[in-house]
């Protein structure tokens, strides 16, 4: 019998204008927040530059301009400083920052929609994405299970949809039954489902200090040249109750972004990932060309392969541009 659920996926205002298709709009730009466990915090990132690491007490001034220009969606990324340790304790307990920022951002931004990341790789002391067995390799009934606890916890905290990046198999399944049991059955799953295994993501590890201690992450995200194993990958999470998937990095990947969204009826977000970022910002400062034509074309780019919307590090200033 097919449990499939289409509620969770048009229960908020954000998700439901996503399940039409469109041009790149300030309604369709996700932007990645990283909350910091020192409240007071606005800490520049050197890899990223014009991001922040904010603290709970300052997400206020992060986003009251963007959300007044529009602003509709934010991925929030917790960034520990606290111990880590194998199983990555610090993602669900009651000071976690994630936590705590979903919470108070649900207060002060009702008409929001929060998305929380939900990984193990910056709470972990070895820096991968879920737990470890004794050979290094990783233990996918243990990673899963923790995971749906961690999924629970932020849709408990305040999250509208919850997204887990850490590639385990068979996750989104497990997570949609520790939604119910919690009582958050309406809370909506966004898989990256096609996250390919990318330098692009080089800066981003810096940013959320999850950078693997030893080894990579090619054994559980996906090889880049492997076309047929990411459609595999988005057909089995739609399967399992994926309300959203995302193709990630974006622009290295328009001829996934487009298959995707030709092969699966749900939305179809694209990340225009940390390097991304970088290199648009960097290319641009060394006069290349213009960063504002150079962002909007590549949100072009990614709305003309199917992307229903984009998370982008661009979002505050790319708001007013798209209008
Ligand atoms: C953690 C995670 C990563 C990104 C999002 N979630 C990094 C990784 O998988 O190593 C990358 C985002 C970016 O580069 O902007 N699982
Ligand atoms: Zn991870």
């Amino acid at each position: 019998m097919n449990r499939v659920e289409l509620h969770p996926g048009c229960g908020h205002e954000t998700l439901r204008a996503w399940q039409a298709d469109g041009p790149p709009a300030a309604d369709r730009l996700v932007w990645p927040l990283f909350v910091t466990d020192r409240d007071d915090a606005c800490e520049p990132i050197a890899a990223m530059p014009g991001q922040h690491r904010w603290g709970v007490g300052r997400l206020r001034e992060a986003l009251d301009g963007p959300v007044r220009n529009g602003l509709r969606a934010v991925l929030v990324f917790g960034v520990p400083g606290g111990a880590k340790d194998g199983r990555g304790s610090g993602a669900d307990s009651p000071g976690s920052p994630a936590v705590r920022a979903l919470a108070a951002l649900r207060e002060a931004y009702p008409g929001l929609l929060l998305i929380a990341d939900v990984c193990l790789c910056a709470y972990t002391d070895h820096g991968h994405c879920g737990i470890l067995q004794s050979d290094g390799t990783v233990d996918n009934e243990a990673s899963v299970t923790r995971l749906a606890a961690v999924a629970a916890a932020y849709a408990a905290a305040g999250a509208h949809v919850v997204a887990p990046s850490d590639m385990m198999d068979n996750r989104v399944a497990a997570i949609r039954a520790a939604l119910k049991t919690a009582g958050c059955g309406g809370t909506a799953i966004l898989s990256y489902a096609a996250k390919f295994a990318s330098c692009f993501y080089g800066p981003f590890r810096d940013a959320a200090q999850s950078r693997p201690a030893f080894g990579d992450r090619r054994a559980y995200q996906l090889p880049p040249a492997g076309r047929r194993l990411a459609l595999r990958a988005v057909l089995r999470d739609v399967d399992e109750g994926a309300d959203l998937v995302m193709v990630k990095p974006g622009g290295p990947y328009l001829d996934i972004v487009r298959e995707v969204r030709d092969a699966v009826r749900v939305p179809v977000l694209a990340y225009q990932v940390s390097g991304e970022y970088a290199m648009l910002h960097h290319a641009a400062a060394a006069g290349a060309f213009d960063l504002r034509t150079a962002v909007l074309e590549s949100l072009d780019g990614l709305h003309r392969a199917g992307a229903g919307a984009v998370i982008t590090y661009f979002a505050p200033q790319a708001l007013g541009w798209v209008r």
